[in-house]
C-alpha cells in the first residue's frame, strides 16, 4: 500500500470507529439566556465523552470567558476565579453524570459572558498523573440582562360567586430553578395555596401559585394582590379588584306569584263547582 492509500484507509476506519463508538468530547450549552440583575441564573450544560474515556479518571469542569482561558468564572480552586466572580458561581451539575450546569448568583450587569465550558481530566498512567485538557470553546452562553423585575401574571379572572369555590393563579417566569421566586398573596392561608414548577424552554422556568377560596359577601369590592419575590430580594406585584356576585334570591317574587296563581286556580274550581251545582 502506498502512503496515500494508507491514509485513506485510516480515515475510513476512523470514520467507522467513531460512528460505532459514537460519542466524542462535546458539550451542549444553552446559548442565549436571560438574567434578572441582582437575582440569579442557571446555565444548563451537559457533555459527552468518548467511549474510550476511563471513568475512574478525575474530571474537572471550568467555566471561562470566550477566547480568554485565564479569565475564569468557575473553578474548583476558588483562588483561580476572577475576583468579581468569587463566591458567586457554583457548579450545580454533577460531572460524573455528564452535567456541567452552572449557577451564578447576585447577577451584575456586566455578567454577560460569553461563558464557555471546558473540561479537563487527570489520568494516572504508571502512577504518574498526566492532565489532559479538552475545551469546548465553541459552546458558550451569552446572557442578556433584564433590568425590570417581571410582573406576575394573574389568571383566569373569572367572576367570583358568593359561596362557590373560586381559584386564581399567579405565575412568573424566571431563570433560576435552584432558588425559586416566592409568592405572597394578600389573603389566604397555607392550605388554600398550592405551587407548581415548570420548565418552559432552555434557560426559562415558570413558578405558579394557585389560591383557592370561597368568596363571601364581605369580599366584594376588595383587591387581590399577588407578589413575587425573586432570589436576591427584587419584588413585583399584580393586583385585581374582586367583585363577588351575590347568589340571587328570587323568593320575594316566587312566593307571591305562586300564592296568586294558587288562589286563582282555587277560585276557578269553586266557580266550576258552583255552576255545576246550580244547573
Ligand atoms: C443537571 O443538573 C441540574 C442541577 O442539579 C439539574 O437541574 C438538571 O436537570 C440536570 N440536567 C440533566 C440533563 O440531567
Amino acid at each position: 500500500m502506498d502512503h496515500k492509500r494508507k491514509i485513506t484507509m485510516c480515515l475510513f476506519l476512523a470514520a467507522i470507529c467513531s460512528s460505532v463508538f459514537g460519542e466524542e468530547w462535546r458539550a451542549t450549552v444553552s446559548k442565549n439566556l436571560e438574567a434578572l440583575v441582582g437575582s440569579c441564573v442557571v446555565l444548563p450544560c451537559t457533555f459527552t465523552h468518548p467511549a474510550s474515556f476511563l471513568s475512574n479518571s478525575r474530571l474537572r469542569g471550568i467555566w471561562h470567558r470566550k477566547d480568554k482561558w485565564e479569565e475564569i468564572f468557575y473553578h474548583e480552586e476558588s483562588t483561580k476565579i476572577l475576583d468579581n466572580f468569587k463566591g458567586r458561581t457554583k457548579l450545580l451539575g454533577n460531572l460524573g453524570e455528564n452535567n456541567c450546569t452552572l449557577e451564578i448568583i447576585e447577577v451584575k450587569d456586566h455578567d454577560n459572558g460569553p461563558f464557555c465550558f471546558r473540561i479537563e481530566y487527570v489520568r494516572k498512567e504508571n502512577n504518574k498523573p498526566t492532565t489532559e485538557k479538552f475545551s469546548f470553546v465553541e459552546e458558550c452562553a451569552e446572557i442578556k440582562m433584564l433590568y425590570d423585575t417581571p410582573k406576575p401574571k394573574l389568571g383566569p379572572l373569572k367572576t367570583a360567586i358568593e359561596g362557590k369555590a373560586y381559584t386564581v393563579t399567579c405565575s412568573v417566569r424566571h431563570t433560576c430553578p435552584s432558588r425559586l421566586p416566592q409568592f405572597t398573596w394578600s389573603r389566604g392561608s397555607k392550605d388554600e395555596i398550592t405551587e407548581v414548577h415548570k420548565h418552559i424552554h432552555s434557560g426559562i422556568w415558570e413558578t405558579e401559585s394557585t389560591l383557592a377560596f370561597i368568596p363571601e359577601e364581605k369580599d366584594d369590592d376588595t383587591e387581590l394582590t399577588c407578589t413575587a419575590t425573586f432570589n436576591g430580594g427584587r419584588k413585583s406585584f399584580t393586583t385585581f379588584p374582586l367583585n363577588v356576585k351575590r347568589t340571587e334570591n328570587y323568593n320575594h317574587i316566587i312566593i307571591p306569584t305562586v300564592a296568586v296563581a294558587a288562589t286563582a286556580v282555587l277560585f276557578g274550581l269553586l266557580c266550576v263547582l258552583m255552576v255545576k251545582k246550580y244547573k
